[in-house]
């Protein structure tokens, strides 16, 4: 998916104080933190592409190139969030008062909240309903120097509901200039009206019809499932997941956020493009993961906002895989939208570095939706999706993650965001 935004001319941006040259991914533990730091710098920006980079000194200037200050601050690849549950509807904000009262999010669960109270929602939605709640929160994350993001169903858990949200993704895509990759998420919960027959409900929603749909309307490019304890176990996943795999969909799992059931061995043995959360991982799971060239998405935002023991990221790195972050943002267990956040979050609760939590949104990030060698790095050739930031250092904007830094966003060397009042 994307949008192929082509601008004839070139775009040099000049007046780069700090550029951070990540190159492509996947870039597995020690890797992370090969980010090049080139100060004074300049990029060139041809048909939407990166066509040139370096000291500002050695910059070509072409006849009819129009020029763009960074303003002395840094510029990096544009962020991308490889898990969100965009597109949503509803509010559980009572769940969030449950659980600070004390409640955990299985026994909201078990009660009849989470993913059922959502899918209410989405049910009664329309498909513009669902566009209409969903475009302001991309335009957020824009804002927040985010060029592509990754969408799912799973509130729908019918076959027509499920559908309406991929569809409602497409047309996401197409109406604001964030790139969406959209994943199949039916076996996200067993809705009620399937409660005690979970077998009969992914033979429902892992049918080689609705499948097959999926795939031939281009709807989606991976299928998820939340394979843990309160959702589906091992051996359903499977089956949902071998089929999709058949019929052209990419493996991605929810693998052991809540408990430690087998899921993200599971993610090794179908060859998972991602496997994310891994609150729980064990010493097998990584061995599967690495075996297998899955990357790890880790999501510190959601162990934050459940209060759970976060993903020990650093044993990640340290056994040399891929690590990604992402927002996981929902309306349960994460309602942070800000990778910005998210990047802070992994500095100052999983010890990464801020190198590496860059890489992890951009080059990792890429890896996890399957695009690393077209996005998430400055590299000739590459997506010409980049940020500029209104601070002069990396350090600077990872020590201030709440404040808006972002003075401009280039998605396929097009300018798509501004902030006010700066100059160009
Ligand atoms: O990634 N773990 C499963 N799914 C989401 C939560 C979805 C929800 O609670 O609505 C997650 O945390
Ligand atoms: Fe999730």
């Amino acid at each position: 998916m994307g949008q192929d935004m082509a601008q004839a001319g070139s775009l040099l941006i000049e007046q780069i104080g700090t550029l951070a040259v990540v190159p492509p991914g996947p870039l597995a533990g020690e890797r992370m933190r090969d980010v090049r730091l080139i100060y004074d710098a300049a990029v060139l920006v041809r048909d939407g592409r990166v066509v040139w980079f370096g000291p500002a000194r050695d910059a070509p200037l072409d006849e009819g190139t129009i020029t763009l200050s960074a303003g002395g601050g840094c510029v990096i690849p544009g962020l991308i969030d490889p898990h969100t549950h965009i597109p949503f509807v509803g509010d559980r904000s009572g769940e969030f008062v449950r659980r600070v009262a004390g409640e955990t999010y299985l026994s909201i669960m078990e009660s009849g909240g989470g993913i059922r109270s959502t899918s209410r929602a989405v049910r009664s939605a329309s498909c513009e309903d669902l566009i209409a709640e969903n475009l302001p929160r991309l335009h957020r994350m824009l804002e927040l120097g985010v060029t592509r993001v990754e969408c799912k169903s799973g509130y729908g858990l019918t076959p027509q509901d499920e559908l309406k949200q991929l569809e409602a993704i497409r047309e996401l895509d197409a109406q604001q200039p964030i790139a969406l990759a959209a994943t199949y998420l039916g076996a996200h919960a067993l809705p009620a009206e399937f409660d005690g027959r979970p077998d009969e409900y992914i033979d429902t929603i892992g049918s080689a019809e609705l499948l097959g749909e999926v795939v031939r309307r281009g709807l989606a490019e991976f299928c998820d499932v939340f394979c843990d304890r309160g959702a589906f176990n091992v051996e359903q996943s499977r089956r949902i997941l071998a089929r999709a795999r058949s019929a052209g969909l990419r493996p991605k799992l929810h693998a052991d956020e809540l408990a430690q059931i087998g899921a993200t061995r599971l993610a090794g043995e179908l060859g998972a493009v991602s496997a994310d959360h891994l609150e729980c991982i064990d010493e097998d799971g990584i061995a599967a993961l690495k075996q297998a060239g899955t990357v790890a998405v880790v999501l510190p935002g959601t162990s934050f906002f459940l209060g759970i023991p976060h993903c020990d990221a650093r044993r990640l790195i340290g056994a040399d895989l891929p690590v990604a972050l992402a927002t996981d943002f929902n309306p349960g267990s994460c309602m942070i939208d800000s990778l910005p956040w998210i990047m802070n979050i992994a500095c100052c609760q999983l010890r990464m570095t801020p190198t590496e939590a860059l890489a992890a949104c951009t080059a990792n990030a890429a890896a996890a939706l399957g695009v690393h060698r077209r996005a998430g790095a400055i590299e000739v050739g590459f997506d010409a999706d980049l940020v500029v930031l209104d601070v002069p250092s990396l350090d600077a904007w990872f020590y201030t993650p709440g404040r808006p830094r972002v003075r401009t966003v280039i998605k396929s060397g097009q300018i798509v965001f501004h902030k006010p009042g700066r100059a160009l």
